[in-house]
């Protein structure tokens, strides 16, 4: 079955040299700038396609891995082509596989996914690496001439891409195309997000007359000890800090001495921590702590 691309950046790149790691024939690349396939073809010892025809005729699974607000357009360009009895996949988050209209009609009879490695893809020529490391989800809106769902929504059915990253021993989760959007959104918030975390306490390290090295420098191994202690605790064994111990002059301290948009923050994620808070305690008394937190009155 082999896997052709078009596009070839971040992902294109990565997956293309994983599959061919994990002995999946690999056909090659089509990208806009005919120098960025030819240095993906290099890269994963595979192919160069100057046209998008060439690159169909080789190839049984394709994998759309432009930037999301061009995969219409791309599916457009498939449909003109012979593209019959093709498996079809792009890997944006946010949308979903309904984004290739018309796939299971008879002139096309092909197959439609969105494929999702969960991880920051960041660079062409070593993300690669990660991708061991890295669950995929899988959706798919494909009907049968019947109308029925190609397959099941569930971890255990098996289906020609589960099969294929299931081969390079990846943990697959099945998504429903409805909850694409709001999966993309968790994964943002726990990667993205994380970032824009860092960078609010970094400021305010700053403010304290931090340099920006030494705030980052304190920062990122306190963060990293905290992730680290999700992978054998649950949040609420973890959970340490004012909110927790119910130190509720401090939390108050705190709301006072930070910028508005920063105590915005500050008070949104403490009502979740108070939340794993009384999860943990269930005996303790945190009505108090929950009166401070939704005052959003100026401090
Ligand atoms: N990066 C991530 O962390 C990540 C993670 C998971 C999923 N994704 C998804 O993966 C997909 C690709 O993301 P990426 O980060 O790899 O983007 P990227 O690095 O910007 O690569 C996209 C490539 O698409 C090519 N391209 C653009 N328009 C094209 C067109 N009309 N025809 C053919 N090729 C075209 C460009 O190639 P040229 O060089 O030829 O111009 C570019 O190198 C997106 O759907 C994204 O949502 C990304």
């Amino acid at each position: 079955m082999e896997v052709g691309f078009i596009g070839a950046g971040k992902v294109g790149f990565s997956l293309g040299r994983y599959f061919a790691g994990h002995n999946i024939r690999v056909s090659g690349y089509y990208s806009r700038n005919p120098q960025s396939a030819r240095e993906a073809a290099d890269f994963t010892g595979t192919g160069f396609y100057a046209s998008i025809d060439d690159l169909i005729r080789d190839s049984k699974v394709i994998f759309i891995t432009t930037p999301d607000d061009v995969i219409g357009q791309i599916w457009e360009q498939l449909k003109a082509a012979n593209i019959y009895d093709r498996i079809v996949c792009h890997c944006s988050g946010v949308l979903s596989s309904e984004i290739f209209s018309d796939i299971s009609a008879p002139r096309y009879r092909c197959r439609g996914y969105s494929i999702h490695p969960l991880l920051a893809v960041s660079s062409r020529l070593h993300s690669y690496k990660e991708l061991s490391n890295t669950l995929f989800t899988i959706e798919s809106s494909t009907k049968d001439c019947a109308g029925s769902p190609l397959q099941e929504q569930s971890d255990s059915q098996t289906d020609e891409m589960d099969a294929m990253l299931h081969s390079c021993g990846n943990q697959v989760i099945h998504l429903r195309s409805g909850d694409k959007a709001k999966y993309h959104a968790a994964a943002v918030m726990a990667s993205n997000l994380v970032l824009g975390l860092a960078q609010t306490a970094a400021q305010e390290l700053q403010s304290c007359g931090f340099s920006r090295e030494d705030a980052l420098g304190a920062l990122v191994p306190f963060m990293q000890m905290n992730v680290a202690h999700l992978e054998n605790h649950t949040p609420e064994e973890a959970l340490t800090g004012p909110v927790e111990r119910g130190d509720v002059q401090t939390v108050y301290t705190h709301l006072g001495k930070l910028t508005a948009q920063n105590r915005e923050i500050y008070r949104l994620l403490s009502g979740k921590v108070l939340d794993l808070a009384k999860k943990k305690n269930p005996a303790r008394d945190y009505h108090e702590m929950d009166q401070i937190l939704k005052c959003k009155e100026d401090l």
